[in-house]
């Protein structure tokens, strides 16, 4: 999704907003653009392609010299990747220069008002109307014009503005889109995301939807959308900088599976004290609890298989209805429910635009809505009745992986304490499951000890067009997860499929030149996923199981295997998908895909 940025302070501001751009390249973006005021006007520079082409254009074309500014990676919606499409947008007299992540809705009647008025556009992009409502309303009084703009505009928008007559100013809105302010010493800046703050402060103000700022080298001022000014709380972020880099791997995605046995225990550990779980962030939301009578879980792509995990979970342990549905579903189907109905809405980022829908639809309803998400201060946390953080830390790699065995880690902490307050589980259970969970950190290290041999077989199968991943009950719906880690980072079609419906017409695609890839942790269903892979192998596929160390009668069935480390059936996810995190990985190596940042796709996606 599109980043932004911006810069005033003291320093000459074209390289800082640059580099805060590199910091939000993982967000996804096609082309790029900054614009510069230098005490007199505005100038601007953009580039289609990478970030690196719009750094030779600043190189070539430059300097853009002046120590305020505003830059913006797009990730296109409206309009192809061109350079006219790129923002910032100018007003057609240059006064005013925007950058927008979001999307304006009601563009197209704007547009088309303003066209009759005169105004010239230039781009095909919803957020040129921007900019040609500012210069309409503008009559030397720029937060006047900001607020009358604003409320023209329909839809989500973090917005970053430039006006020539106010050379040292930056003007900022936000509304359902992420945007944080950065207070340095004799500098300030805001951008999408605190990546790419960290450079220059660790002090931020969260904006929330409909407030306004001005904001100076020396000075922040917060309003509302009525202008009012408001009192803002400065937090302090303690991920450092060196959190927000690669330490020394090659990829962001290879560190940050690397980074899963810290990671799952600072989920775990902060919440078992003296062998109990302890859930107190929950407050009010902790009491109401077990009166639920119905639990739903939503959630978009991998936070979503973390929650067909919780699903299979929870129903068992607790002994409780579990509904698990996409959000993008959930958040058009007037779903029912009432206020014995548990929501629980998982998402890394938190600002995952049909998460955040489904979430306001849920609350509608009248459901109590318990978020699970990375991102401290993000809008799902801020909307739900409770939040649990997963404590992931900064996840940059598009395609996640410590975000979604943290969010395993969390719900697991949830379904067991849910299944003791209803008195499902006794207190033997209880403890077992709680050791259980205390050794994860170190199982998932033995997990990651499985890098060499899944880089040995991605070795093997990388040139494959095509392979499937089969499983029962919570290994298939890792086998969601699995398949959608190769398909995402390595571009190669792959099904996740429920063991048991191979048969039902799939089957007929089995043969030689398959590879099939079977889960089989799950030791209940172990007999009846052994029959599954005899059925491909009589068909002639090659096929890799993924078993728990302890079971060694796969060798009689499969070609190959990866041994998982052997933990309780319900904890199973967090480990074995490990080892198939680092397949996908080295699959997309071979084929020299550039791993964090797959073609297409966005790290957050806050439009829908
Ligand atoms: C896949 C991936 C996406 C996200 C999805 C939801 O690797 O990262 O499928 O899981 O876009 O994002 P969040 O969790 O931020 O709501």
């Amino acid at each position: 999704m599109c980043g932004i940025v911006g810069y005033v302070g003291n320093q000459e501001a074209a390289p800082i907003l640059l580099d805060g751009l590199s910091r939000l390249e993982y967000r996804g973006y096609d082309s790029a653009g900054v614009a510069v005021h230098d005490g007199e006007a505005i100038h601007m520079l953009k580039a289609s392609g990478r970030l690196q082409a719009l750094r030779e254009r600043v190189d070539a074309e430059g300097p853009l010299q002046g120590t305020c500014g505003i830059g913006h990676t797009r990730w296109a919606t409206h309009g192809a990747p061109t350079q006219d499409n790129a923002h910032p947008h100018l007003s057609n007299d240059g006064k005013f220069a925007v950058v927008h992540n979001g999307i304006i809705e009601n563009y197209l009647e704007q547009r088309e008002e303003l066209k009759a008025r005169g105004f010239v556009f230039l781009s095909e992009t919803d957020t040129e109307v921007i900019v040609h409502l500012m210069d309409m309303y503008y009559q030397g009084d720029l937060k006047q014009a900001f607020m009358q703009t604003a409320a023209r505009l329909d839809g989500s928008y973090a917005l970053g503005i430039l006006c020539a007559d106010a050379p040292g100013q930056l003007l900022v809105m936000k509304n359902a889109s992420p945007l944080i302010l950065g207070l340095g010493a004799g500098e300030n800046l805001f951008a999408s995301d605190v990546t790419a703050l960290l450079p220059h402060t660790h002090n931020i103000i969260d904006l929330d939807d409909g407030e306004i700022a001005l904001i100076t080298s020396n000075d922040i001022t917060v309003m509302d959308s009525l202008g009012n000014v408001l009192q803002k709380e400065v937090t302090r972020v303690t991920w450092n900088r060196e959190a927000a880099e690669r330490g020394g791997y090659e990829h962001f995605m290879l560190k940050e599976i690397m980074e899963q046995p810290k990671a799952v225990k600072s989920s775990i550990e902060p919440r078992i004290r003296d062998g109990r779980i302890v859930l107190d962030e929950l407050g009010e939301l902790a009491r109401v609890l077990p009166q639920m009578e119905r639990v739903v879980i939503t959630a978009c792509g991998s936070a979503y298989h973390a929650g067909v995990v919780a699903g299979y979970v929870m129903e068992d342990l607790c002994r409780i209805p579990v509904h698990v549905e996409v959000a993008s579903e959930l958040r058009y189907r007037n779903p029912l429910m009432d206020e014995r109905t548990l929501v629980v809405v998982i998402s890394q980022s938190g600002e995952t635009a049909d998460t955040i829908a489904a979430l306001r639809e849920c609350k509608r309803q009248g459901a109590r809505t318990l978020a699970i998400v990375n991102v401290v201060g993000s809008t799902v946390a801020k909307l739900a009745d409770g939040v649990l953080y997963t404590w992931a830390g900064p996840e940059i790699s598009v395609a996640t992986t410590k975000g979604y065995t943290t969010q395993l880690a969390v719900l697991s902490l949830l379904a067991i304490q849910l299944a003791w307050q209803r008195g499902t589980i006794d207190d033997a259970r209880y403890q077992h499951l709680v050791g259980e969970l205390q050794q994860l950190p170190s199982k998932c290290q033995r997990a990651i000890d499985l890098n060499t041999h899944a880089a040995r077989i991605a070795k093997r199968y990388h040139g494959k067009r095509s392979l499937f991943y089969i499983g029962r009950n919570v290994d298939y719906a890792v086998c969601l997860e699995a398949s959608l880690k190769l398909k995402e980072i390595s571009y190669i079609h792959s099904e996740a499929y429920a063991a048991g419906e191979l048969k039902h017409g799939t089957i007929a695609l089995i043969d030689q030149n398959q590879l099939v890839i079977a889960l089989a942790c799950y030791q209940r269903l172990f007999e009846k996923l052994l029959s599954n892979v005899r059925e491909v192998k009589a068909r002639g596929a090659r096929v890799l199981g993924v078993v728990r160390e302890a079971e060694r009668r796969i060798y009689s069935e499969a070609d190959e295997a990866l041994l998982v480390p052997d933990v309780d059936a319900m904890l199973v996810p967090v480990v074995e998908i490990i080892p198939l995190q680092l397949f996908a990985y080295h699959v997309a190596k071979c084929n020299g895909c550039d791993i964090d940042k797959p073609k297409n796709l966005a790290k957050s996606v806050t439009v829908e």
